[in-house]
């Protein structure tokens, strides 16, 4: 029986912490404010994200080339791409405590908690400013305006700056796409609600170049591959709602944009999004560069400035997505009563993002069975995240590998030394089955490349 909100929420983050997907970050100083730590089963998750996207949009394509940009760019970037002027949120200060809030998701209840001021009474606020949300420091030993550079909001901006290293020197014929994966920095003004919002965060983005005339067809594509990817990741799609943007609420360089929404426990909120952003970029910075960033057509000979359509992931937020429609939990009931007496919790991952995808354990610590668990356990590491454990009780360590989403648990026996075979279960069917150590490493491509 699959639990209902308003608690998974809760849930979820504590499963990731007690089981080493996601912790607070610097916490033994305290803590950072909304940083998080992905830890060695976070890592694999995030991993096993990233793999799939790039083999998906990237491997699997023959019109992609990818791109891995310095973080910090030249901040000319910035001043040309508008984000100087324009990469802002309002901010309103209550005169009273000092607290700063994004004026644009206020309550509207005045009843609402979130209106008492610490400081006794209301809030009071001042007037809304735009407040600019790029990260800046200093590059080199001197602090100097000359100096100042900006960690990147958006992975964007650098594959329309390398737009002309990649026409010239790689083979790539209009329509055609740049992926890159990689950090981006906001100072949000009110992060929070776990990795849904924070200041370091990561995306998967693709800037695809398209003649003007193709721009909507391919809008469309890359919509249809956004849904692709949603059901690919396992997502809930009764959560996932796709909006379209008014013109008052889209980006400054977007002529249309349509966001992935999902349904969190806190509200449906953006998941992913995807802008036209026409001709806006290259233009910005073939000006501003002073350098041609066209496109000549090899076959036609027309000269043009490529428009762009750009469909964006966040990492984070597909984590926090993914934990939250794969979150399971069973009753178990026993004895005479058959009553409830445990509440037992699965994460139903897709095989591809599990974290682990094959924990072996041996029945027991002897030796006789730990020489070959650990054999297999080498063996398959050849080609899989594996797991090899032998402490605690048999259902305790199923239990574990449930609730960190391994699909299957492979157990050595008393019987292995005889029929030289192993058992293993299916954490979503529960089925049992006895194979051959020889065959193993066959029966699992079978069952985990897709
Ligand atoms: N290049 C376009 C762009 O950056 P965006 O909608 O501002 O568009 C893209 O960001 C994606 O990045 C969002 O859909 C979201 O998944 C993720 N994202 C944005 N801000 C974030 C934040 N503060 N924390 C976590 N993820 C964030």
């Amino acid at each position: 029986m699959k639990k209902q909100q308003p608690d998974l929420m809760d849930k979820v983050i504590s499963l990731a912490k007690r089981r080493g997907f996601i912790f607070p970050g610097s916490e033994i100083y305290g803590g950072l404010a909304n940083s998080w730590d992905y830890g060695p089963l976070g890592v694999e998750l995030k991993n096993n994200i990233k793999k799939l996207w790039w083999k998906m949009f990237v491997q699997q394509r023959f019109d992609m080339a990818g791109l891995d940009a310095a973080i910090i760019m030249n901040p000319k970037v910035w001043e040309a791409s508008g984000h100087l002027k324009n990469f802002s949120d309002p901010l309103v200060e209550c005169k009273k405590c000092h607290e700063r809030f994004r004026a644009d998701s206020l309550p509207t209840d005045q009843e609402d908690s979130f209106w008492k001021c610490q400081k006794g009474g209301k809030h009071e606020f001042t007037e809304a400013r735009q407040f600019n949300m790029m990260l800046k420091t200093y590059l080199g030993p001197v602090e100097s305006e000359g100096s100042v550079v900006y960690l990147r909001p958006e992975t964007a901006q650098a594959m329309f700056v390398d737009f002309k290293q990649i026409i010239d020197n790689y083979q790539v014929k209009i329509p055609f796409g740049v992926a890159q994966i990689g950090k981006a920095f906001r100072n949000e003004i009110t992060p929070g609600n776990f990795i849904f919002r924070t200041r370091e965060f990561e995306q998967m983005e693709i800037e695809y170049f398209v003649h003007p005339k193709d721009a909507e067809k391919y809008f469309e594509h890359w919509l249809g591959e956004q849904k692709r990817w949603v059901t690919a990741i396992g997502l809930d799609e009764s959560k996932v709602k796709y909006v379209e943007i008014s013109d008052e609420d889209r980006a400054f360089y977007s002529k249309r944009s349509v966001d992935t929404e999902f349904v969190y426990p806190f509200g449906q909120k953006e998941l992913y999004g995807i802008a036209y952003r026409t001709d806006y970029d290259l233009s910005r910075h073939e000006q501003a560069s002073g350098k041609n960033l066209k496109y000549k057509d090899p076959v036609s000979g027309e000269e043009y400035t490529p428009h762009v359509i750009e469909p964006t992931w966040g990492v984070d937020r597909t984590i926090l997505a993914v934990l939250l429609s794969s979150y399971t939990e069973t009753e178990a009931r026993s004895g005479k009563d058959d009553a409830v007496h445990e509440t037992e919790v699965t994460l139903k991952l897709p095989k591809e993002l599990a974290p682990i995808k094959v924990a072996i354990l041996p029945l027991s610590k002897k030796d006789e069975l730990t020489i070959v668990s650990m054999d297999i356990a080498k063996k398959l590491a050849k080609h899989w995240m594996v797991e090899h454990h032998t402490s605690g009780s048999i259902g305790k360590r199923y239990r574990r590998q449930d609730e960190i989403g391994t699909p299957y648990c492979l157990t050595v026996d008393f019987e292995t030394a005889n029929d030289k075979s192993v058992t293993v279960r299916d954490r979503d069917t529960m089925q049992q089955e006895r194979i051959k150590i020889d065959e193993l490493v066959k029966y699992f491509v079978k069952k985990l490349i897709i």
